[in-house]
Parts: structure tokens; C-alpha cells; sequence
């Protein structure tokens, strides 16, 4: 299977039968995300999206990507939120990080602008490329988007500067709504190849769209394996798999009976510093979908072994209100053995024929007992190794296990109203027009 969970160790907080007592609430919420009769429902095209995508999309984006690849060294992928973090995350997942140290690049370098407003950073990377032929996929659902669109105007400057209008054109792929907003204007009038963010799918339930899969295709990811993954999880999460079988479902049923038990916080750790941004992505993924109305788990996440020596403390007898999700790798792709040393200064002969991968195992299992014994419950999610068809599996599992636990909290897994109140703020203050006499009162309490 693409996935095993693992939820014996959080019996001790919560009992068997208080997490089989949420069978019924679990089920009804997948039914709901299948039959549309929940909150939001204007928003599920991402729940049988795997299975719809057709080999001819999938050919299409992997041709625009391979045009790019063959025009730029480096592809700037600019967005913001789900419009982001969804292709950084798999990238990181799946890429070598050292592969900069490499003389010769078999694909572009992708590198992400639009996420932030630093001055330095944005200084920064375009005066890092500009030795390198660049291109660029400018990604916002709205359109209207602050962050990326101010990165946008500078990169479309300088791409303009350097190939004029015409080639610029070649070089920038815009992907938006299909009709609405102001990139969809944009290009439209600049003549760009576009893609589209289907209207009933969110930003952050969005990777598996173009949004994520033609910044992947462009870095050299096999998308169409990403996409196989997610459609085998698509099926073994379904509303015709039984509760106990169905992965999404236990997941939700087992974090939901925690919340309910008075744990408020999700810490999602991995043994993997491959998988960072898969543990940013699913911050957005849950704390986005679940945390309005005064309620929901606040998602955190931890690297290990690293973080065991920074926040491991707090973990194991900080406030208990803690819950940890283990997200396990089985199999590393590389082998690495610990050598035998003959004067043994380190005393680490004991170590010696191991694998590294072994050592970490053992960090892993002697990290879940003894957090389990200092009062964290512990979920873990062990696939097989990590690419591309494992992590389109993972990803398709969040999100579905995310709407059937958004559903037993009560709230509209979809929208997002929370995120307006700092763009007003911000308007205000930049004096953008309309907003001045709010501009005025914010400045007062300044
Ligand atoms: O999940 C979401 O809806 C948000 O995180 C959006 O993805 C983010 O705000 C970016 O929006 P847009 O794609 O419209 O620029």
C-alpha cells in the first residue's frame, strides 16, 4: 500500500472505542466531500481531481514545461500560499540538495519569488540570475494577489529588458482563473501560454493542478507518477472503503478524538529534512482549512532528529496539549554504512556495519516511546520511500483526511475569510485608493 497508519500510540489519551465511537461522523464527511451536501461544497473539484486528470493535460504541461527547460537555466515560480507551497514542497521532497554544487545542471534550477515581500530577497535573486537564462511561471488563482504580483512586475521587467516584449512572451507562463482578475488580463494582452485553476478548487488543495505540476514538470519531476500516486490514494480513501481500512479516515477519526481529549496542538515531525516544506504545505493545508470559528488544532511541525535538540525539550515535558504525527520513510534511496574505526576515540564501534538509515530508525522508535511516556500521543504515517508516486499519495491523504476533519470540527474546510483582515490593514496603509480615511484611523494607533 501507498501508506500505513499507525494510531496505537495514542491509546492512553484516547481508548479504541472512543476513536471507533467517530466511524460514523468520519464516514459521513467523506460522503460528504464526495456527494458535495457539506459547507464549502463549491470547492471540492480537488477530491476526484487524480482521477480525472487525462494523459492529454498531463502531455500538455509537460510540453510547456520541457520549452521552458530548453529556454532558461533557472525558472522563477512565483506565488504565494497554496499557489507555492504546494510545488516547493514536492521539489524539496524529491531534489538532491547539493545538486547546485554540480558543475552541469540537466534541468533548469527552479527558485521560488512572489512568497514574501523582502527587498533583499527579491535584490537578491535577481542579481544572482542575471548570469543565467531565466523564465517564468507567475501562478495566482485571484490574480489580484499583493506578494506575487509586485515580484511579478520586477521579474517581468527584467525579462522584458533582456529578450524585449516578444521574447518575453516565450518565456512567461501565467496560470489563473479562467476568466477573472488581473494576470488573466495581463496575459490575455501580453500574449502568454496559460493554464487554469479550476474554479472550484482552492489554493491550497491545488498541487495536484497545474499550479504544482507544471513548476515540477519544468525542475525534471515525473508529474505523471506524482499524479499515479494520488489517484490509487483517491481510491483506497473512498466512501466505498470501510472505516478501518480507509487510511484518511482514521487519520481524522484519531486526530479528531485528541482535540477532543484536549489536545490542541499537531506537531507533524519527520526523520527527513527532504520533507520540511511537505510539513509547511500541510501547516497551510490544516491550519487554513480548520482554524476559524475559535476553533481547530494548531498544525506545527518539527525536523528530527535536528529539532530533538531544540524543541525535543518542550516536546517531552512542556504543556500537554501536544499531539505528534510521525511522518516515517521506510527505505532511503542512498546506503551509507558506519565504518569500523580502529582506535574507536568516539566510541562509536558499536555503530560500526550500520546504516546510517538504521541509527536513525532507532532515534525514531526511542523518540516515539519516550514521547509517548512523557504524555504526547503519537500517529504514524510510514510510507516506503520517498518519491514521486509515494509523496503524490501523501499529499492526496492530507487533503482528504483534512476535509473529513475540517467537517467533524464543525467548519467550512474551504474558505479562508481570516486572511482579509491584514490585506486591508495593509491597503490602508500604502494609501491605495479607497482605502484612506481606514489609512488614517490605523496610523492613529500606530
Ligand atoms: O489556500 C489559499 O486559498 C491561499 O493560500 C491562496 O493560495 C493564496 O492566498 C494565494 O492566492 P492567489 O493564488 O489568489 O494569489
Amino acid at each position: 500500500s501507498i501508506l500505513s497508519i499507525n494510531i496505537d500510540k495514542i491509546y492512553g489519551t484516547v481508548s479504541a472505542a472512543d476513536v471507533a465511537a467517530l466511524k460514523g461522523e468520519m464516514e459521513q464527511g467523506n460522503r460528504m466531500l464526495q456527494d458535495g451536501s457539506g459547507k464549502g461544497s463549491d470547492f471540492l473539484g480537488w477530491v476526484n481531481l487524480p482521477e480525472s486528470i487525462t494523459s492529454e493535460e498531463l502531455k500538455t504541461i509537460r510540453k510547456c514545461a520541457d520549452n521552458l527547460a530548453s529556454l532558461a537555466d533557472v525558472i522563477l515560480v512565483i506565488g504565494i500560499g497554496g499557489s507555492y507551497l504546494g510545488a516547493k514542497a514536492v521539489l524539496e521532497a524529491l531534489s538532491d540538495p547539493f545538486q547546485l554544487l554540480r558543475n552541469k545542471q540537466e534541468k533548469p534550477i527552479v527558485l521560488f519569488a512572489g512568497q514574501n515581500l523582502s527587498e533583499d530577497y527579491l535584490y537578491e535573486l535577481l542579481e544572482g540570475t542575471r548570469s543565467y537564462k531565466i523564465a517564468a511561471i507567475v501562478i495566482s488563482k485571484s490574480g489580484t494577489t499583493t506578494e506575487p504580483a509586485v515580484a511579478f512586475r520586477l521579474i517581468k521587467n527584467e525579462i522584458e529588458s533582456r529578450y524585449g516584449a516578444e521574447g518575453a512572451a516565450k518565456r512567461i507562463v501565467a496560470i489563473t482563473d479562467a476568466a477573472r482578475g488581473a494576470l488573466r488580463t495581463l496575459a490575455t494582452n501580453e500574449g502568454y501560454e496559460t493554464f487554469v485553476i479550476p474554479d472550484n478548487i482552492g489554493g491550497r488543495y491545488s498541487v495536484l493542478t497545474p499550479v504544482g505540476l507544471l513548476p515540477l514538470a519544468a525542475a525534471g519531476i515525473n508529474v505523471d507518477e506524482l499524479v499515479r500516486g494520488a489517484r490509487d490514494m483517491e481510491k483506497a480513501t473512498g466512501t466505498d472503503v470501510p472505516f478501518e481500512k480507509n487510511p484518511a479516515m482514521i487519520y481524522a477519526a484519531a486526530r479528531t478524538a485528541l482535540y477532543r481529549a484536549g489536545k490542541k496542538i499537531e506537531i507533524l515531525a519527520s526523520y527527513d529534512p527532504k520533507l520540511l516544506y511537505v510539513a509547511e504545505w500541510w501547516k497551510q493545508l490544516y491550519g487554513e482549512s480548520e482554524g476559524k470559528d475559535g476553533k481547530g488544532i494548531f498544525p506545527a511541525s518539527v525536523t528530527l532528529t535536528a529539532d530533538l535538540h531544540s524543541m525535543g525539550q518542550y516536546i517531552q515535558q512542556g504543556e500537554r496539549t501536544l499531539m505528534e504525527t510521525v511522518i516515517s520513510v521506510t527505505k532511503p534511496k542512498h546506503k551509507v554504512v558506519i565504518e569500523k574505526d580502529k582506535d574507536n576515540l568516539d566510541g562509536l564501534n558499536f555503530l560500526a556495519g550500520k546504516r546510517i538509515s538504521e541509527v536513525n530508525r532507532m532515534a525514531e522508535m526511542g523518540t516515539l516511546l519516550a514521547h509517548f511516556d512523557g504524555g504526547v500521543p503519537n500517529i504514524r504515517i510510514e510510507i516506503p520511500e520517498i518519491n514521486e508516486y509515494y509523496i503524490g499519495g501523501l499529499l492526496y491523504f492530507f487533503e482528504k483526511a483534512c476535509g473529513i476533519s475540517g467537517y467533524a470540527l464543525g467548519v467550512n474546510p474551504f474558505d479562508q475569510p481570516g486572511v482579509e483582515a491584514y490585506k486591508k490593514n495593509m491597503f490602508a496603509l500604502l494609501g491605495k485608493p479607497g482605502y484612506e480615511e481606514a489609512g488614517e484611523e490605523l496610523r492613529k494607533r500606530l
